[in-house]
């Protein structure tokens, strides 16, 4: 059971989900899926931790607005080029979403456009059933300073097209390959079969969830390969951290801002006052939260009524980890994973961390009602 296959230290990833498969918690695809994220993560980390050393290569602007209107760094462009190749040619993908394509992008039918893989016959293994969400570089403002940086990734199964049905503007003047693309990401977090994230930190951690608890790794560089460093992480049930951008403060949502003020001042359930702690790297910000306890928040504001981050590859998947890991995800009135996204980059309040003091801030928004 899944006890045994955690209780050894020296796991490595790689023969996780290779367990995993031979006890069908996971398909051969969603195996060979994560191989490829596993790869990627490896290369993302390399250059990732060398990119001062390639400064004109790998550090600085790309000069392009992405369809986020922010302006895109070198890594940005790079690290999604690599994590898109890595899923696609597993040929196991039918369709990615990434923060840094403008629309979802299609599998490939498991052909490598490399020649060095010589072609033996013309047919190829259908493409997956599995979609892919991705971040492939969060908190990217940080990368020129050495500040931590992350990935964020979830997998999605490829919906039966009869039941889901979308909504006719998105689907106006789209082919029916489009649509079953924009279907397959358009889905809840509640359907996610995998989400994780890598921290590219003082060391590099890859923490990951098929929906039986949550499960982090180290990148042990000598032998190349991601160790089981925590096999079943558990949030505290309460912290006394809270971490998020209080410079905007004084837009946030009323119950927002007499929650944080609270906390800060002692006022709260606890009594005590809690500390800031904010990096602005989602994925630094949010395993800290996991492994020490307290609150992330990235709320609404006058400015963005529906926050910064995005739903899709940003909320969704932190979310489920955090679930998973026995903490809350909440936008203030509902639940995140509950959420299906209108659109690929829709934003989405963020409130998650440690059951109890999730439940509380989620009291200010109540009364509030
Ligand atoms: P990304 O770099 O992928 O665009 O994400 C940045 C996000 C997230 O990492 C972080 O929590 C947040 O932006 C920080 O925003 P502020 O600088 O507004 O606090
Ligand atoms: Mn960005
Ligand atoms: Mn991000
Ligand atoms: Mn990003």
């Amino acid at each position: 059971d899944m006890d045994e296959v955690c209780e050894q230290t020296g796991v490595t990833l790689s023969r996780y989900c290779i367990e995993l498969a031979n006890r069908g918690i996971i398909d051969s695809d969603l195996d060979s899926i994560m191989n490829s994220i596993r790869e990627a993560s490896k290369v993302i980390s390399k250059l990732v931790n060398t990119a001062p050393l390639q400064q004109a290569e790998l550090l600085g602007l790309q000069g392009e607005i992405n369809v986020q209107g922010e302006d895109q760094k070198k890594l940005d462009v790079i690290t999604n080029d690599v994590f898109k190749n890595a899923l696609r040619y597993t040929g196991k993908l039918g369709t990615l979403a990434s923060e840094e394509e403008d629309e979802p992008v299609e599998g490939w039918p498991g052909q490598s456009e490399s020649d060095l893989i010589p072609v033996l016959s013309e047919e190829f293994a259908e493409t997956g059933k599995y979609i892919c969400v991705f971040d492939p570089l969060d908190g990217s403002s940080n990368v020129d300073a050495g500040i931590p940086v992350g990935t964020i990734f979830g997998v999605f199964e490829e919906p039966n097209m009869a039941e889901c049905e979308l909504p006719e503007d998105l689907s106006a003047g789209l082919t029916d390959e489009q649509q079953r693309c924009l279907a397959g990401t358009l889905q809840p977090g509640k359907s996610l079969v995998a989400a994780g994230y890598v921290l590219y930190s003082a060391s590099t951690e890859l923490v990951l969830t098929f929906g039986h608890g949550v499960v982090g790794f180290t990148l042990d560089t000598s032998i190349g390969e991601f160790v089981m460093t925590r096999p079943s992480i558990k949030i505290p049930a309460r912290g006394k951290i809270y971490s998020c951008n209080q410079a905007n403060i004084a837009e946030w949502d009323e119950p927002m801002r007499q929650y944080i003020s609270d906390i800060r001042d002692g006022k709260g359930e606890s009594g005590k006052a809690y500390s800031l702690r904010y990096i602005g790297s989602m994925v630094g910000d949010i395993h800290r939260t996991l492994l020490y306890g307290g609150i992330f928040a990235y709320p609404a504001d006058n400015k963005n009524q529906d926050g910064k981050l995005r739903l899709l590859y940003e909320g969704a998947p932190m979310s489920f980890i955090m679930e998973q890991a026995g903490g809350k995800a909440i936008t203030g009135h509902s639940r995140v994973l509950d959420i299906p996204p209108q659109f690929v980059h829709q934003r989405v309040p963020v409130i998650l961390g440690s059951s109890e003091d999730v439940d509380e801030c989620r009291k200010y928004f109540d009364k509030s009602d």
